[in-house]
Protein backbone atom coordinates (compact mmCIF):
# COMPACT_ATOMS: atom_id res chain seq x y z
CA UNK A 1 0.00 0.00 0.00
CA UNK A 2 1.04 3.58 -0.81
CA UNK A 3 0.12 6.38 1.12
CA UNK A 4 -0.05 9.88 -0.11
CA UNK A 5 1.88 12.40 2.36
CA UNK A 6 -1.35 15.03 3.28
CA UNK A 7 1.57 16.89 4.68
CA UNK A 8 2.94 18.05 1.65
CA UNK A 9 0.33 21.05 1.50
CA UNK A 10 0.78 24.84 1.60
CA UNK A 11 -2.48 25.57 3.35
CA UNK A 12 -1.58 22.36 5.57
CA UNK A 13 1.60 23.70 6.76
CA UNK A 14 0.00 27.26 7.55
CA UNK A 15 -2.83 25.15 9.70
CA UNK A 16 0.18 23.16 11.19
CA UNK A 17 2.17 26.02 12.43
CA UNK A 18 -0.55 27.06 14.17
CA UNK A 19 -1.51 24.13 16.63
CA UNK A 20 1.54 24.54 18.97
CA UNK A 21 0.37 22.65 22.38
CA UNK A 22 -3.41 24.55 22.62
CA UNK A 23 -6.62 22.53 23.86
CA UNK A 24 -5.73 18.89 24.33
CA UNK A 25 -2.81 18.61 22.41
CA UNK A 26 -0.66 19.09 25.38
CA UNK A 27 -1.43 15.75 26.78
CA UNK A 28 0.33 14.27 23.44
CA UNK A 29 3.78 15.65 24.78
CA UNK A 30 2.90 15.34 28.55
CA UNK A 31 4.77 11.92 29.82
CA UNK A 32 7.92 12.81 27.06
CA UNK A 33 10.06 15.08 29.04
CA UNK A 34 10.22 11.91 31.91
CA UNK A 35 10.37 9.35 29.03
CA UNK A 36 13.41 11.02 27.49
CA UNK A 37 14.81 12.10 31.12
CA UNK A 38 14.89 8.30 32.47
CA UNK A 39 16.29 6.85 28.47
CA UNK A 40 18.55 9.07 26.89
CA UNK A 41 21.67 10.00 27.80
CA UNK A 42 23.14 12.93 25.86
CA UNK A 43 21.92 16.04 24.09
CA UNK A 44 21.77 15.52 19.99
CA UNK A 45 18.79 14.51 18.61
CA UNK A 46 17.10 14.35 15.16
CA UNK A 47 12.97 15.38 15.19
CA UNK A 48 12.04 12.93 12.32
CA UNK A 49 8.86 14.47 10.50
CA UNK A 50 9.31 17.67 12.48
CA UNK A 51 6.46 19.25 10.14
CA UNK A 52 6.47 23.28 11.12
CA UNK A 53 8.81 22.36 14.15
CA UNK A 54 6.45 21.96 17.02
CA UNK A 55 8.34 18.59 18.31
CA UNK A 56 11.91 20.44 17.35
CA UNK A 57 11.26 23.31 19.44
CA UNK A 58 9.90 20.98 22.41
CA UNK A 59 13.08 19.16 22.32
CA UNK A 60 14.80 22.28 22.48
CA UNK A 61 13.45 23.83 25.32
CA UNK A 62 14.30 20.72 27.19
CA UNK A 63 18.19 21.22 26.35
CA UNK A 64 18.62 19.09 23.22
CA UNK A 65 21.15 20.10 20.01
CA UNK A 66 18.29 19.19 17.91
CA UNK A 67 18.31 18.82 13.82
CA UNK A 68 14.98 19.04 12.13
CA UNK A 69 13.92 16.62 9.30
CA UNK A 70 11.26 16.64 7.10
CA UNK A 71 9.75 15.03 3.35
CA UNK A 72 7.43 18.22 2.93
CA UNK A 73 9.04 21.22 2.02
CA UNK A 74 6.01 23.49 3.25
CA UNK A 75 6.40 22.39 6.06
CA UNK A 76 10.12 22.96 6.14
CA UNK A 77 9.55 26.52 5.06
CA UNK A 78 7.39 26.93 7.66
CA UNK A 79 9.22 26.23 10.43
CA UNK A 80 12.44 27.84 9.33
CA UNK A 81 9.92 31.18 8.84
CA UNK A 82 8.89 30.90 12.66
CA UNK A 83 12.23 29.64 13.85
CA UNK A 84 14.73 31.50 12.18
CA UNK A 85 17.36 30.09 14.31
CA UNK A 86 16.75 26.16 14.04
CA UNK A 87 18.08 23.64 12.22
CA UNK A 88 15.71 22.57 9.50
CA UNK A 89 16.43 19.88 6.86
CA UNK A 90 14.15 18.58 4.18
CA UNK A 91 14.81 14.96 2.91
CA UNK A 92 13.52 14.23 -0.28
CA UNK A 93 12.55 10.70 -1.14
CA UNK A 94 13.61 10.45 2.78
CA UNK A 95 17.42 9.98 1.49
CA UNK A 96 19.97 10.20 5.04
CA UNK A 97 22.54 9.65 3.79
CA UNK A 98 23.98 13.23 4.38
CA UNK A 99 23.26 12.82 7.80
CA UNK A 100 26.25 11.11 9.94
CA UNK A 101 25.86 7.76 11.09
CA UNK A 102 26.34 6.91 15.11
CA UNK A 103 26.05 10.11 16.46
CA UNK A 104 22.57 10.55 17.63
CA UNK A 105 21.44 10.08 21.32
CA UNK A 106 17.90 10.48 20.36
CA UNK A 107 15.78 10.08 17.21
CA UNK A 108 11.81 11.33 18.14
CA UNK A 109 8.90 11.21 15.98
CA UNK A 110 6.16 12.42 17.02
CA UNK A 111 3.14 11.57 14.90
CA UNK A 112 5.27 10.84 11.82
CA UNK A 113 4.76 7.10 11.28
CA UNK A 114 0.98 7.76 11.37
CA UNK A 115 1.43 8.20 8.08
CA UNK A 116 4.14 5.75 6.63
CA UNK A 117 3.06 3.08 4.96
CA UNK A 118 4.25 -0.77 6.27
CA UNK A 119 7.00 -1.31 4.06
CA UNK A 120 8.57 2.28 4.31
CA UNK A 121 8.23 2.02 8.08
CA UNK A 122 10.65 -0.73 8.30
CA UNK A 123 13.09 0.72 5.63
CA UNK A 124 13.25 4.20 7.94
CA UNK A 125 13.72 2.40 11.00
CA UNK A 126 16.13 0.92 10.00
CA UNK A 127 17.64 3.71 8.60
CA UNK A 128 17.11 5.64 11.81
CA UNK A 129 18.61 3.18 13.76
CA UNK A 130 21.95 3.19 12.19
CA UNK A 131 21.98 7.40 12.91
CA UNK A 132 21.85 6.06 16.74
CA UNK A 133 25.14 5.69 18.72
CA UNK A 134 25.59 2.78 20.64
CA UNK A 135 23.29 4.09 23.67
CA UNK A 136 21.07 6.35 21.27
CA UNK A 137 17.26 5.75 21.75
CA UNK A 138 14.66 6.00 18.85
CA UNK A 139 11.37 7.36 20.49
CA UNK A 140 7.90 7.17 18.42
CA UNK A 141 4.68 8.85 19.18
CA UNK A 142 2.14 7.53 17.31
CA UNK A 143 -1.66 7.51 17.26
CA UNK A 144 -4.36 4.59 17.10
CA UNK A 145 -6.71 5.18 14.41
CA UNK A 146 -9.33 6.38 17.15
CA UNK A 147 -8.48 9.16 18.14
CA UNK A 148 -8.76 11.08 14.23
CA UNK A 149 -11.96 8.98 14.57
CA UNK A 150 -13.76 10.34 17.07
CA UNK A 151 -13.74 13.29 19.04
CA UNK A 152 -11.50 12.48 22.26
CA UNK A 153 -8.81 14.72 21.48
CA UNK A 154 -8.15 17.74 19.13
CA UNK A 155 -6.49 15.97 16.55
CA UNK A 156 -8.96 15.23 15.06
CA UNK A 157 -9.04 16.85 11.38
CA UNK A 158 -12.06 15.64 9.70
CA UNK A 159 -13.13 19.43 9.05
CA UNK A 160 -10.08 21.07 8.34
CA UNK A 161 -10.81 22.35 5.17
CA UNK A 162 -14.05 23.99 6.43
CA UNK A 163 -11.59 26.19 8.93
CA UNK A 164 -10.49 29.72 8.28
CA UNK A 165 -7.93 29.15 10.38
CA UNK A 166 -5.16 26.40 10.93
CA UNK A 167 -6.98 25.76 14.28
CA UNK A 168 -7.96 21.52 13.57
CA UNK A 169 -10.70 20.20 15.32
CA UNK A 170 -12.09 22.51 17.49
C1 LIG B 1 1.56 14.92 12.11
S1 LIG B 1 2.95 15.81 11.50
C2 LIG B 1 3.88 15.92 13.00
C3 LIG B 1 4.84 17.08 13.01
C4 LIG B 1 5.65 17.24 14.29
N1 LIG B 1 6.40 16.05 14.61
C5 LIG B 1 4.77 17.64 15.46
O1 LIG B 1 4.62 16.85 16.39
O2 LIG B 1 4.24 18.75 15.42
C6 LIG B 1 3.80 14.52 10.60
C7 LIG B 1 4.99 15.02 9.79
O3 LIG B 1 5.71 13.89 9.31
C8 LIG B 1 6.16 14.19 8.01
N2 LIG B 1 6.44 12.96 7.27
C9 LIG B 1 5.54 12.07 6.79
N3 LIG B 1 6.18 11.10 6.14
C10 LIG B 1 7.50 11.37 6.24
C11 LIG B 1 8.65 10.71 5.78
N4 LIG B 1 8.57 9.59 5.08
N5 LIG B 1 9.87 11.25 6.05
C12 LIG B 1 9.95 12.41 6.77
N6 LIG B 1 8.89 13.09 7.22
C13 LIG B 1 7.67 12.56 6.97
C14 LIG B 1 5.03 15.01 7.40
O4 LIG B 1 5.47 15.74 6.27
C15 LIG B 1 4.59 15.86 8.57
O5 LIG B 1 5.26 17.09 8.59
Amino acid sequence: MTFANCYEDGTRAEAYATLEFKNTYHLAYRDIQAILHAHVRGRRAMDFGCGTGRSTRFLCQLGFEVTGVDIAEDMIRKARELDSSGDYRLVPGDDLRSFPPGTYDLVLAAFTFDNIAGQDKVRLLRDLGRLLNREGKLVLIVSRPDIYIHEWASFFDKRLSRKPTGEIGR
